[in-house]
C-alpha cells in the first residue's frame, strides 16, 4: 500500500500529453502540471490514483475517488506550509469511514425531509442514511464514487476535469445525470471550482465540496480561534432533525450574526435552541446577495497565528457553515493525529436544504435541455 501510493505513472492521455506540453508557462508561474500516482485499489480492484498539483503557491492533491481533496497545503505569513484540509492517508480510510472529508457531494448537498420529494406530480423516494432523512445524497453518493480524472493546463492554470454519470435511479433520483466538475489551481494560488450537469429527466441538483478547514494545519487543535466573516443577515432555522422549518430567521442579535468578523467559538456555547439541535453551528446562511452569474465574495475565514486566511465568493445563494460537531475522537487523520469535536469547520455553498419540499426556497430543480453551472472560489493569503 506504502509502496504503491508512491508509485508515480505518467499521464499518457491526450489530455496528459498537452498538459505536458502546455506545462512550461504554468511553470513560469509556480504552476506545475499535475502528476498522478496510485492511492490504491478499491475491493472489487479498480484502482484509485491521487493527482497533485501546484500553482501560485498552493499545493493540492486530489482523489479519483470522490473527488476528495486528500491535502491542500498553503504557507502561513513566514512561508510555512501546512496542510488546511482533513483527510486520511489511505484509501481504505475513507472507504471504511469518512465523514465527508475533502469530498465532492451529490446529487444533493445536505438533507431532503424523509428523503422524500414529488417532480412533476410524481413522487420520488431517495435513499435515507441520516435517521429519517436523506444527506449528501443518500448511502452511496458521488463522495463514494470513481470519477473520471483527465488534467489540464490553460494559460498559467493548471487543473483537473472530474467526469461522473450517475445513471437514471441512482440512489432513486429520476435522470440520468451526466455531472462535470473543473477544478483549477489559477497562478495567484486561489482553487475555483466549477460544477456542471445536465439530465434527461426532471430531477433535482444541488452539488457542492465537503473540505474541512483548519488554517493552523489539520491536527492543530480546534478551530475556535479562527476569525469568520459571512455576508448573511439570515439564515434557515432547522428542526431537531436539521430539515430548516422553511422560515428565513433574522441573525440580528444571535449567535448566527457573523457578518462582523467574530471567532467562531465565541457563541458556540449559548444556550440558543439552534445550537442545541446542531450540537454547534450546522445552518445554512442566507447570503445577502443572492444567486448571482459571477461568484461574489461571501466568506472570509482567518486564523490569527499563522496569519493564514480563505476567502470564498460564489455564485450560490448559500452557504452550509458546520462546526464539525460530529467529530469525536474516534478518527486519525493524515498527519496521525486524531480528530475531535470542533477540530475544522465545513464552508460548504449550496442551495437550501430540502429546497425539493420548501417551495418559497430558490429552486433545485433541472430539467432536460438545461445545464446546471454554479462557481465557487476559494482564494487563500497569508
Ligand atoms: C454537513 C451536514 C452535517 C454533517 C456533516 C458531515 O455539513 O450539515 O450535519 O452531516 O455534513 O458529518
Amino acid at each position: 500500500m506504502e509502496l504503491s501510493r508512491r508509485t508515480v505513472i505518467a499521464g499518457a492521455t491526450a489530455a496528459g500529453v498537452a498538459a505536458a506540453t502546455a506545462g512550461g508557462t504554468a511553470h513560469a508561474t509556480g504552476g506545475r502540471k499535475p502528476v498522478k500516482s496510485l492511492f490504491g485499489k478499491l475491493a472489487d480492484g479498480t484502482k484509485v490514483h491521487s493527482w497533485a498539483l501546484e500553482n501560485g503557491g498552493t499545493r493540492l492533491k486530489v482523489l479519483s475517488y470522490g473527488g476528495i481533496v486528500q491535502s491542500l497545503e498553503i504557507p502561513d505569513r513566514k512561508g510555512r506550509y501546512a496542510n488546511v484540509s482533513l483527510g486520511f492517508g489511505t484509501l481504505e480510510d475513507y472507504v471504511a469511514n469518512s465523514p465527508y472529508f475533502g469530498a465532492l457531494i451529490g446529487r444533493y448537498g445536505n438533507r431532503i425531509a424523509k428523503g422524500r420529494f414529488t417532480l412533476d406530480g410524481k413522487s420520488h423516494q431517495v435513499s435515507v442514511n441520516d435517521g429519517d432523512n436523506s444527506l449528501h445524497g443518500g448511502a452511496q453518493g458521488f463522495d463514494k464514487r470513481v470519477w473520471n480524472v483527465a488534467p489540464f493546463t490553460k494559460g498559467s492554470d493548471v487543473g483537473l476535469y472530474l467526469h461522473y454519470t450517475s445513471v437514471d435511479g441512482e440512489m432513486g433520483y429520476p435522470g440520468t445525470l451526466r455531472t462535470k466538475v473543473t477544478y483549477t489551481l489559477t497562478r495567484q494560488g486561489d482553487w475555483r471550482v466549477d460544477y456542471e450537469a445536465t439530465t434527461d429527466k426532471t430531477t433535482v441538483v444541488n452539488l457542492t465540496s465537503h473540505v474541512y478547514w483548519n488554517l493552523a494545519g489539520e491536527s492543530s487543535g480546534t478551530v475556535y480561534d479562527h476569525r469568520l466573516k459571512i455576508a448573511a443577515s439570515r439564515y434557515t432555522p432547522v428542526d431537531s432533525g436539521l430539515i430548516p422549518t422553511g422560515k428565513l430567521a433574522k441573525v440580528t442579535g444571535t449567535p448566527f450574526d457573523f457578518r462582523g468578523t467574530k471567532a467562531v467559538g465565541e457563541d458556540i456555547r449559548v444556550a440558543h435552541r439552534q445550537l442545541l439541535y446542531g450540537k454547534g453551528f450546522d445552518h445554512n446562511w442566507v447570503l445577502d446577495k443572492g444567486i448571482t452569474r459571477k461568484p461574489e465574495h461571501v466568506a472570509t475565514l482567518k486564523d490569527p497565528s499563522s496569519g493564514r486566511t480563505l476567502k470564498i465568493a460564489t455564485t450560490e445563494p448559500g452557504l452550509q457553515f458546520y462546526s464539525g460537531n460530529f467529530l469525536d475522537g474516534t478518527l486519525v487523520g493524515t498527519g496521525g493525529g486524531i480528530y475531535r469535536q470542533g477540530d475544522a469547520l465545513c464552508l460548504e455553498t449550496q442551495h437550501f436544504p430540502d429546497s425539493p419540499n420548501q417551495p418559497s426556497f430558490p429552486s433545485t430543480l433541472l430539467r432536460p435541455g438545461q445545464t446546471y453551472r454554479t462557481t465557487t472560489v476559494h482564494s487563500f493569503r497569508s
